[in-house]
């Protein structure tokens, strides 16, 4: 052993300084660049909070077109990386295709990885930016058999990998303004969140010095998993296996059994021990975007019906455990059409912006070291080594 301090999930290490994002989990505030996040998807749009996110402060209207015609001149993917796609199997999860094709994205973009000039990481972070909605739309053209459909620069970020995604060469794609509005809301609401395990994982990566391409493909693997952005899938199977309100009891009695593995998908959080703002605002734009649409969705009762059971049970009061941003967020994104294999796609799309500006601010940072945790040590004390023939 040795004399580190043992802090295992980091609960209580600051890992790094960082400008960008501020949480208080008591309180239950999300704040980019101290504008809170309420506020930005109410009233702002993915683009502008993604260039706060970068640039520290809200752009002018010049700087606005300016960063989004830049954005949009780096949608296209090289025509290489589309042979990729057939690598793989048409059933594969969307996600292992993510991985794979934005890892790749490392072998095609030499001339901006110099990570010590702040100007190539720009570059690097606007062609993450701008390419994930392609890559991602490529993924999901490619699970159901229909061709890739090219970026078009005259649409908005949101309305281009809207058409990319559910449109067909055969005819023109009516952009839905209720569908757009939705969608760019739900990626602001993933845009950032402090030094959570993806982000933490693009920074350890990115903190020996490795290409960004490759370090964000480390984040969407990290991202993945059920208990961080797999957490959306997971939580929109739940509720159809729920199917209806009666069958609620059941499953909460299941979370609260210790012998138990199965969890609530879409409730408790790490630093949210209050409510996490983004479900607040996801839960309301879910009844308004069913509704707009003219959708009545059964799972939107059960989640409310959920909802309302798990937050007048002492388990969960005392376990501090409220609906998270995955909670609500698989209800809109099926009602736009998406299946579940995609939701956890959406979040790494709209989270590359953060592990881009949280990547860009260690880089910068003078003090950044490489991140090298040290452990507590609990194996055998020294012995000596027995050939084969005598153990
Ligand atoms: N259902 C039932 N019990 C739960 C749940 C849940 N969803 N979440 C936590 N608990 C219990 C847990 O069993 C533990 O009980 P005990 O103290 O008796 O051992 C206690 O609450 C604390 O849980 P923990 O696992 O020690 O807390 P954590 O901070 O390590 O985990 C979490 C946070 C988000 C991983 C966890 O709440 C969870 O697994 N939730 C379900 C998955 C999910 O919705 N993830 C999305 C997170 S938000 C978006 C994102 O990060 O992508």
């Amino acid at each position: 052993t040795g004399a580190f301090t043992y802090d295992p999930g980091f609960t209580s290490t600051a890992s790094c300084q960082s400008a960008l994002t501020y949480i208080d989990g008591d309180e239950g505030i999300l704040l980019h660049r101290g504008y809170p996040i309420d506020q930005l998807a109410e009233q702002s749009s993915f683009m502008e909070v993604s260039y706060l996110l970068l640039n520290g402060e809200l752009p002018s209207a010049k700087e606005l077109e300016s960063f989004t015609y830049t954005i949009s001149r780096h949608t296209m993917l090289h025509e290489q990386l589309a042979t990729f796609y057939r690598g793989f199997r048409r059933d594969a999860h969307p996600m292992a295709i993510m991985c794979g094709v934005v890892g790749a994205l490392s072998a095609f973009y030499h001339d901006s990885t110099d990570i010590n000039d702040p100007k190539q990481r720009m570059i690097a972070s606007h062609r993450l930016i701008a390419k994930m909605p392609t890559i991602a739309a490529m993924a999901y053209k490619y699970s159901v058999g229909q061709p890739f459909l090219y970026p078009r620069n005259d649409l908005s970020y949101t309305a281009n990998f809207l058409r990319m995604t559910f449109g067909v060469p055969a005819e023109e794609y009516e952009v839905d303004p209720v569908i757009e509005s939705a969608m760019d809301k739900i990626f602001i609401l993933h845009a950032d969140h402090e030094q959570n395990a993806s982000t933490s994982t693009v920074r350890l990566a990115g903190s020996s010095g490795a290409n960004p391409f490759a370090c964000i493909a480390a984040g969407i693997a990290c991202l993945w998993g059920p208990a961080h952005g797999g957490a959306n899938e997971a939580a929109l199977n739940m509720l159809r296996e729920i199917g209806t309100p009666d069958r609620i009891p059941e499953y909460i009695a299941r979370a609260k059994n210790k012998d138990d593995p199965f969890r609530l998908m879409g409730f408790g959080h790490r630093v949210y021990k209050n409510f996490d703002p983004r479900a607040k605002v996801l839960g309301k734009a879910a009844t308004e975007v069913l509704d707009k649409l003219g959708i009545s969705d059964p799972v939107l009762d059960t989640a409310r019906e959920l909802e309302r059971i798990a937050l007048s049970d002492q388990y969960f009061i005392d376990k501090k455990l409220y609906p998270n941003v995955d909670f609500y967020s698989g209800v809109i994104l099926s009602a736009i059409g998406f299946p579940t294999t995609m939701f956890t796609v959406l979040f790494a799309l709209a989270r590359t912006v953060g592990w881009v500006a949280q990547w860009n601010e260690m880089i910068s940072d003078p003090e950044q070291k490489i991140g090298r945790p040290r452990q507590l040590y609990t194996g055998p004390a020294m012995r000596d080594y027995v050939p084969v023939a005598k153990r």
